[in-house]
């Protein structure tokens, strides 16, 4: 499928992430797809009636397009001990939080065979994938229903395996993103500085001819701009969504991301066990530099500490994930951050559009 066959679904090349956990709510998607962008149901760590539930509720909402996106099964670890330890390691944080720790075997499939049967009863526009390739025979039902698919890479290898399985297009994500990276093996003796995301764009056009949906650190329209014109189709914003008032993040979470206080992400394995970026909290700054790569045990061995925490608004205690563009969150209702998105992406492409020679230092006007 060509992109103009994707962009044809929504007005305005600004597709809304899909934020497991509570933050992409139906009418966070709704308010997106009403002001012309692409609007995402996360169905991570939801049950498959969750899902349906959620998707009957955003079609009771609006009649635009919009995607749900997937978790990809995860394979067996062979390191279990490990676990165990960061169990240990983490006994202190279940005392003082007054709760037990999760039990790591909670399953490791998030019901993907069941939640494809609901996309495959009830069809959706868009179906997006994280954290691996679904399998052709998979991405071949889905195209048969009519809809188009999409799968995260992080790396140019990923994008040509996503390519080789048949998916519409990528979402290429820069190592600025906020939540979890979508490398498709968590492999901790590989390279995990990442990649940033201009750099990763050029280098998946080297190898691949899908079209591309670009993630990581996007607030503003003029980086959309850039990305639009490093080849992109379409931008995915997280954070930038994730601050609005249609969504369903935690007030403090909401907050944190512009609270001096936070003056920094990283990427940690801390609260799940895959690299994901937050603001850097004591949680953060305690267990990230020894959780082990065991996802998602770790996610399910923390689930009390991180329920607890909410509970009490303890904001140092909770998986405040956030891109590195955090600082540069507003809010406003989701339908009025699009429309300034798009008057920014308008302005920063005429000035692009009109420009016959690129501006160089000592040209003036240096912004
Ligand atoms: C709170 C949060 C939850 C996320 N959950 C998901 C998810 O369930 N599925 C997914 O594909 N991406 C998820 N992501 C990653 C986004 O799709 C996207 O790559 C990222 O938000 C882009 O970076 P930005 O936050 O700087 O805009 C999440 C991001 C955040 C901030």
């Amino acid at each position: 499928m060509s992109s103009s066959a994707l962009t044809d679904l929504f007005p305005h090349p600004i597709v809304q992430a899909p934020m497991a956990g509570g933050v992409s709510v139906p009418q966070l998607a709704a308010a997106v797809a009403e002001a012309g962008g692409l609007g995402f149901l996360a169905a991570g760590y939801k049950t498959a009636d969750g899902l349906y539930q959620e998707i009957k509720q955003l079609r009771s909402l609006t009649s635009r397009p919009f995607g749900v996106n997937l978790f990809m099964p995860q394979p067996e670890h062979a390191e279990t001990g490990a676990v165990e330890v960061y169990a240990h390691q983490l006994a202190g944080e279940a005392a003082w939080y007054e709760t037990e720790l999760g039990d790591p075997e909670s399953g490791r499939d998030d019901g993907y065979d069941a939640k494809l049967a609901v996309l495959l009863d009830n069809p959706v526009p868009v179906v997006s994938f994280h954290f691996g390739v679904p399998s052709p025979e998979v991405l071949e039902s889905l195209r048969r229903a009519g809809t188009f698919t999409l799968a995260t890479v992080t790396t140019a290898d990923e994008a040509l395996a996503v390519q080789r399985a048949g998916a519409d297009a990528v979402i290429v994500q820069g190592v600025e993103a906020g939540g979890h990276q979508g490398t498709h093996r968590d492999n901790p003796e590989n390279d995990h500085s990442g990649i940033g995301l201009l750099a990763l764009i050029a280098q998946v056009r080297t190898c691949v001819n899908l079209p591309i949906v670009a993630a990581g650190g996007l607030m503003r329209g003029s980086q959309i701009a850039a990305v639009l014109a490093a080849g992109a189709s379409a931008a995915q914003l997280g954070t930038a969504f994730l601050a609005t008032r249609e969504s369903g993040a935690h007030a403090v979470h909401k907050q944190a991301l512009t609270n001096p206080l936070f003056v920094r992400t990283e990427l940690t394995r801390a609260f799940s066990g895959r690299p994901a970026r937050g603001l850097v909290n004591r949680f953060l700054h305690e267990h990230g530099p020894y959780a082990p790569a065991a996802y998602p045990e770790v996610h399910h061995l923390t689930a009390p500490l991180r329920k607890a925490a909410a509970k009490a608004g303890d904001v140092q205690g909770m998986a405040l994930w956030a891109g590195q563009g955090h600082r540069l969150a507003r809010d406003l209702p989701a339908g009025r951050l699009v429309e300034v998105l798009v008057s920014e992406l308008a302005e920063a492409w005429t000035a692009l559009s009109e420009v016959s020679e690129y501006p160089r230092f000592g040209d003036g006007d240096v912004r």
